[in-house]
Protein backbone atom coordinates (compact mmCIF):
# COMPACT_ATOMS: atom_id res chain seq x y z
CA UNK A 1 0.00 0.00 0.00
CA UNK A 2 0.98 3.48 -0.71
CA UNK A 3 -0.07 6.07 1.66
CA UNK A 4 0.19 9.57 1.15
CA UNK A 5 0.35 11.49 4.30
CA UNK A 6 -0.25 15.69 4.02
CA UNK A 7 0.90 18.17 6.28
CA UNK A 8 3.27 16.65 7.85
CA UNK A 9 4.53 19.41 8.41
CA UNK A 10 3.38 23.44 8.35
CA UNK A 11 4.79 26.23 7.05
CA UNK A 12 6.89 27.83 10.07
CA UNK A 13 8.45 24.21 10.36
CA UNK A 14 9.33 23.96 6.91
CA UNK A 15 10.67 27.45 6.92
CA UNK A 16 12.84 26.64 9.41
CA UNK A 17 13.87 23.13 8.11
CA UNK A 18 15.23 24.77 4.91
CA UNK A 19 17.30 27.51 6.85
CA UNK A 20 18.82 24.03 8.37
CA UNK A 21 19.47 22.25 5.13
CA UNK A 22 20.47 25.34 3.26
CA UNK A 23 23.48 26.45 5.87
CA UNK A 24 24.27 22.43 6.50
CA UNK A 25 27.68 21.20 5.07
CA UNK A 26 26.35 18.12 3.10
CA UNK A 27 27.85 14.43 2.75
CA UNK A 28 28.29 11.72 0.13
CA UNK A 29 25.01 9.82 0.01
CA UNK A 30 26.41 6.43 -0.21
CA UNK A 31 27.56 6.51 3.24
CA UNK A 32 24.16 4.72 4.17
CA UNK A 33 24.01 3.07 1.63
CA UNK A 34 24.53 -0.92 0.69
CA UNK A 35 27.38 -2.25 -1.40
CA UNK A 36 25.11 -2.99 -3.96
CA UNK A 37 22.64 0.50 -3.67
CA UNK A 38 25.74 2.44 -3.21
CA UNK A 39 26.23 1.44 -7.28
CA UNK A 40 23.51 3.38 -8.55
CA UNK A 41 23.29 6.07 -5.47
CA UNK A 42 24.67 9.18 -6.30
CA UNK A 43 23.41 12.39 -3.99
CA UNK A 44 24.30 14.63 -0.88
CA UNK A 45 23.15 13.46 2.75
CA UNK A 46 23.53 15.30 6.06
CA UNK A 47 26.12 13.49 8.14
CA UNK A 48 24.18 11.57 10.68
CA UNK A 49 25.89 12.99 13.48
CA UNK A 50 25.76 16.83 12.62
CA UNK A 51 23.76 19.36 15.00
CA UNK A 52 21.74 20.00 11.86
CA UNK A 53 20.72 16.54 11.73
CA UNK A 54 19.61 16.47 15.05
CA UNK A 55 17.73 19.86 14.81
CA UNK A 56 15.84 18.73 11.69
CA UNK A 57 15.23 15.04 13.83
CA UNK A 58 13.74 16.94 16.15
CA UNK A 59 11.15 18.43 13.93
CA UNK A 60 10.31 15.65 11.58
CA UNK A 61 9.30 13.80 14.84
CA UNK A 62 7.32 16.55 15.80
CA UNK A 63 5.26 16.69 12.96
CA UNK A 64 4.66 12.44 12.78
CA UNK A 65 3.73 12.40 16.74
CA UNK A 66 0.74 15.35 15.85
CA UNK A 67 -0.28 13.65 12.34
CA UNK A 68 -3.76 12.46 12.86
CA UNK A 69 -3.32 9.39 10.60
CA UNK A 70 0.80 7.95 10.68
CA UNK A 71 0.24 6.11 13.96
CA UNK A 72 -2.76 4.57 12.34
CA UNK A 73 -0.86 4.29 9.02
CA UNK A 74 2.15 2.70 9.77
CA UNK A 75 1.33 1.22 13.55
CA UNK A 76 5.10 2.56 14.41
CA UNK A 77 6.71 -0.20 16.79
CA UNK A 78 10.60 1.31 16.23
CA UNK A 79 10.77 4.92 13.31
CA UNK A 80 14.71 4.83 12.52
CA UNK A 81 15.87 8.36 13.08
CA UNK A 82 15.00 10.49 9.77
CA UNK A 83 17.68 11.64 6.98
CA UNK A 84 17.93 14.56 4.82
CA UNK A 85 19.27 14.40 1.56
CA UNK A 86 19.02 16.66 -1.53
CA UNK A 87 19.70 15.80 -5.32
CA UNK A 88 20.90 18.22 -7.64
CA UNK A 89 23.73 19.37 -10.26
CA UNK A 90 25.95 16.29 -10.77
CA UNK A 91 25.09 14.67 -7.58
CA UNK A 92 21.01 14.31 -8.65
CA UNK A 93 19.65 10.50 -9.09
CA UNK A 94 19.16 6.90 -7.47
CA UNK A 95 18.66 4.14 -9.33
CA UNK A 96 16.90 1.18 -9.32
CA UNK A 97 17.66 -0.43 -5.58
CA UNK A 98 15.74 -2.04 -2.66
CA UNK A 99 16.58 -0.89 1.17
CA UNK A 100 18.20 -2.78 3.25
CA UNK A 101 15.59 -5.01 5.16
CA UNK A 102 17.42 -4.25 8.29
CA UNK A 103 19.20 -0.83 9.55
CA UNK A 104 21.14 -0.70 12.80
CA UNK A 105 20.70 3.23 14.25
CA UNK A 106 23.47 5.12 14.95
CA UNK A 107 24.46 5.97 18.39
CA UNK A 108 22.75 2.93 19.92
CA UNK A 109 24.89 -0.70 21.29
CA UNK A 110 23.54 -1.89 18.03
CA UNK A 111 19.68 -0.91 18.11
CA UNK A 112 17.96 -2.66 15.31
CA UNK A 113 14.94 -1.48 12.82
CA UNK A 114 13.26 -4.12 10.26
CA UNK A 115 12.24 -1.94 7.76
CA UNK A 116 8.64 -2.73 7.10
CA UNK A 117 7.87 0.75 5.64
CA UNK A 118 10.04 3.59 4.07
CA UNK A 119 9.29 7.11 3.79
CA UNK A 120 9.73 10.11 2.10
CA UNK A 121 9.01 13.53 3.84
CA UNK A 122 9.00 16.32 0.79
CA UNK A 123 10.57 19.89 1.71
CA UNK A 124 10.56 21.93 -0.75
CA UNK A 125 7.58 22.11 -4.10
CA UNK A 126 7.57 20.34 -6.87
CA UNK A 127 7.65 23.62 -8.35
CA UNK A 128 11.26 23.99 -7.07
CA UNK A 129 13.02 21.51 -9.38
CA UNK A 130 12.50 19.13 -12.73
CA UNK A 131 12.40 15.46 -12.61
CA UNK A 132 13.15 14.30 -9.07
CA UNK A 133 10.09 11.92 -8.99
CA UNK A 134 10.22 8.77 -6.31
CA UNK A 135 9.47 6.22 -8.96
CA UNK A 136 7.84 2.39 -7.69
CA UNK A 137 8.16 -0.14 -9.44
CA UNK A 138 4.96 -2.90 -8.67
CA UNK A 139 4.36 -5.91 -11.08
CA UNK A 140 2.68 -4.18 -14.15
CA UNK A 141 3.78 -0.31 -13.63
CA UNK A 142 5.39 2.19 -11.76
CA UNK A 143 4.27 5.06 -9.81
CA UNK A 144 6.11 8.04 -10.04
CA UNK A 145 5.50 10.38 -7.35
CA UNK A 146 6.53 14.10 -6.35
CA UNK A 147 4.39 15.88 -3.28
CA UNK A 148 3.63 19.29 -2.17
CA UNK A 149 6.52 20.09 0.45
CA UNK A 150 5.39 18.95 3.96
CA UNK A 151 3.93 15.80 2.88
CA UNK A 152 4.90 12.28 3.13
CA UNK A 153 5.07 9.42 1.09
CA UNK A 154 4.51 5.54 3.08
CA UNK A 155 5.56 2.48 0.75
CA UNK A 156 6.65 -0.85 1.53
CA UNK A 157 10.20 -1.42 1.97
CA UNK A 158 9.89 -4.68 -0.21
CA UNK A 159 9.26 -2.81 -3.57
CA UNK A 160 12.36 -1.60 -5.94
CA UNK A 161 12.32 2.25 -6.20
CA UNK A 162 14.71 4.48 -8.01
CA UNK A 163 14.67 8.57 -7.68
CA UNK A 164 14.66 9.81 -11.28
CA UNK A 165 17.62 12.62 -12.41
CA UNK A 166 17.04 16.31 -11.55
CA UNK A 167 17.81 18.38 -14.18
CA UNK A 168 16.77 21.18 -12.88
CA UNK A 169 16.77 23.10 -8.93
CA UNK A 170 17.33 20.96 -6.37
CA UNK A 171 15.31 18.39 -4.53
CA UNK A 172 15.14 18.18 -0.90
CA UNK A 173 13.59 15.53 1.22
CA UNK A 174 13.88 13.90 4.57
CA UNK A 175 14.09 9.71 4.23
CA UNK A 176 13.56 7.19 6.87
CA UNK A 177 11.43 4.08 7.72
CA UNK A 178 9.82 2.43 10.19
CA UNK A 179 9.48 -1.03 11.77
CA UNK A 180 5.69 -1.48 12.64
CA UNK A 181 3.87 -3.52 15.52
CA UNK A 182 2.23 -5.39 12.41
CA UNK A 183 4.64 -6.83 9.90
CA UNK A 184 2.00 -7.60 6.81
CA UNK A 185 1.22 -5.04 4.62
CA UNK A 186 -2.40 -6.35 3.73
CA UNK A 187 -3.19 -6.55 7.76
CA UNK A 188 -1.73 -3.15 8.06
CA UNK A 189 -4.23 -1.67 5.62
CA UNK A 190 -7.12 -3.75 6.81
CA UNK A 191 -7.27 -1.93 9.94
CA UNK A 192 -5.96 1.35 8.43
CA UNK A 193 -9.07 1.58 6.33
CA UNK A 194 -11.17 -0.31 9.30
CA UNK A 195 -9.76 3.02 11.71
CA UNK A 196 -10.58 4.90 9.07
CA UNK A 197 -14.40 4.37 8.75
CA UNK A 198 -14.51 3.69 12.43
CA UNK A 199 -13.95 7.76 12.36
CA UNK A 200 -16.29 8.76 9.77
CA UNK A 201 -19.11 6.38 11.32
CA UNK A 202 -18.43 7.93 14.71
CA UNK A 203 -18.83 11.56 13.25
CA UNK A 204 -22.34 10.71 12.19
CA UNK A 205 -23.70 8.30 14.49
CA UNK A 206 -21.76 9.08 17.61
CA UNK A 207 -19.33 7.55 19.99
CA UNK A 208 -22.19 5.84 22.05
CA UNK A 209 -23.29 3.94 19.31
CA UNK A 210 -23.22 -0.01 19.86
CA UNK A 211 -22.36 -0.73 16.71
CA UNK A 212 -19.47 1.48 16.74
CA UNK A 213 -18.69 0.24 19.89
CA UNK A 214 -18.83 -3.15 18.79
CA UNK A 215 -16.16 -2.63 15.66
CA UNK A 216 -14.19 -0.38 17.81
CA UNK A 217 -14.02 -3.95 19.87
CA UNK A 218 -13.25 -5.87 17.08
CA UNK A 219 -10.77 -3.22 15.54
CA UNK A 220 -8.74 -3.34 19.10
CA UNK A 221 -8.92 -7.43 18.66
CA UNK A 222 -7.79 -7.73 15.35
CA UNK A 223 -4.72 -5.33 16.44
CA UNK A 224 -4.12 -6.96 19.49
CA UNK A 225 -4.20 -10.28 17.49
CA UNK A 226 -1.85 -8.99 15.01
CA UNK A 227 0.90 -6.67 16.63
CA UNK A 228 4.22 -7.37 17.65
CA UNK A 229 4.62 -5.25 20.49
NI1 LIG B 1 15.62 3.55 -1.14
Amino acid sequence: MLTHLKGVLDADELREARVLLARASWGDGRVTAGVQSAQAKNNQQLPQDAEATRALQRIVLGGLNRHAHFFSAALPKRVFPPLFNRYAGATNAFGNHVDNAVRFVPGTQGERVRTDLSCTLFLNEPGDYEGGELAIEDSFDTQRIKLPAGDMLLYPGTRVHRVEPVTRGERLASFFWVESMVRADDARRLLFDMDAHLMALRGSVGEADAAVIGLTGTYHNLLRMWADV
